[in-house]
């Protein structure tokens, strides 16, 4: 039944109406579009949660400290670069911790601030709403937790285990063909969602494309602390959306997979 829903939304890039054109052109912000008042902004944030519960799973804390990142930021930049050939690398969970909390994690309290009360993270964020969600798949190469698939909680600092064991084949099914195989060769597959109600009720159409802008912040946040850390890093928008949304146990309207990066050891690193 959800197929036929997809089926009915997608747009045909054939027929000669480019759906990206429509939606570029109706994502604009006009001069006459009203704001809406903050306290209808501030009761629908209350309404939306900041970070998924999970609640039936059990919170795995993450280590307080991070791991040193070593070098000079434009350094960093300079070395940026995807591997040719990655190799699985065993991480400890304070070189995890880093990863996450760099990606996404809480840096500010804000809770004396009436016009946008969530904690403030390492990214901005329009209208500091937060509308993405961090999941990722360990494989087995982080020491000290289990392999599975697993949801990050930037509010508790923790780990949520949704699917325990390793999921590399279906991870390789969700990767378009030519690189199922860094399914087995990456230590982490870290997975950005966007939960657009976040954003859109606020700044509708727009608002998709604060989510997508959102999601370059954190995978460019993911691209330097991995590669401050030595590590290598691979960003994937070469992946199956509807099956990675399957393994993330998803919708893929309301909320759905928008990019995914690996992390491995790199040919520099
Ligand atoms: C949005 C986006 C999607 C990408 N998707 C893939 C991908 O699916 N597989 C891959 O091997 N590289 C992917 N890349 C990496 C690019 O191929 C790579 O960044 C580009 O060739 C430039 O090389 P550099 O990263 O070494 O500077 C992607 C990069 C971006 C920004």
């Amino acid at each position: 039944m959800l197929h036929t829903l997809w089926k009915n939304l997608e747009l045909d890039a054939d027929s000669g109406a480019m759906s990206w054109e429509q939606f570029h052109e109706s994502a604009k912000t006009g001069h006459y579009d009203m704001a809406l008042p903050n306290q209808v902004v501030l009761d629908e944030m209350a309404n939306l949660y900041e970070s998924l519960p999970y609640k039936n799973a059990v919170p795995i804390a993450l280590p307080s400290t991070l791991a040193p990142i070593t070098g000079k930021l434009s350094d960093i930049m300079q070395r940026r670069a995807t591997p040719r050939e990655c190799r699985p690398v065993p991480l400890d969970l304070i070189q995890l911790r880093t990863l996450l909390h760099l990606a996404y994690g809480e840096t500010r309290d804000n809770k004396d601030n009436p016009y946008a009360p969530r904690p403030f993270r390492t990214v901005p964020s329009g209208g500091a709403l937060y509308p993405l969600e961090l999941y990722f798949h360990n494989g087995g190469q982080v020491e000290g937790l289990a392999a599975g698939l697993y949801h990050y909680s930037p509010t508790l600092n923790a780990v949520h285990l949704l699917k325990p064991g390793s999921h590399a084949t279906h991870i390789a099914a969700g990767l378009v063909e030519f690189q199922s195989h860094l399914a087995d060769n990456l230590s982490l597959v870290i997975f950005i969602t966007g939960m657009f109600q976040r954003s859109i009720f606020k700044y509708r159409n727009k608002g998709y494309r604060f989510t997508l802008f959102e999601a370059g912040h954190v995978a460019q946040n993911l691209n330097l602390a991995a590669t401050g850390l030595g590590l290598g890093v691979i960003n994937i928008g070469g992946f199956y959306d509807r099956a990675i949304d399957e393994l993330l146990g998803i919708d893929g309207i309301n909320h759905s997979i928008l990019y995914m990066t690996g992390i491995c050891k790199g040919d520099a690193a």
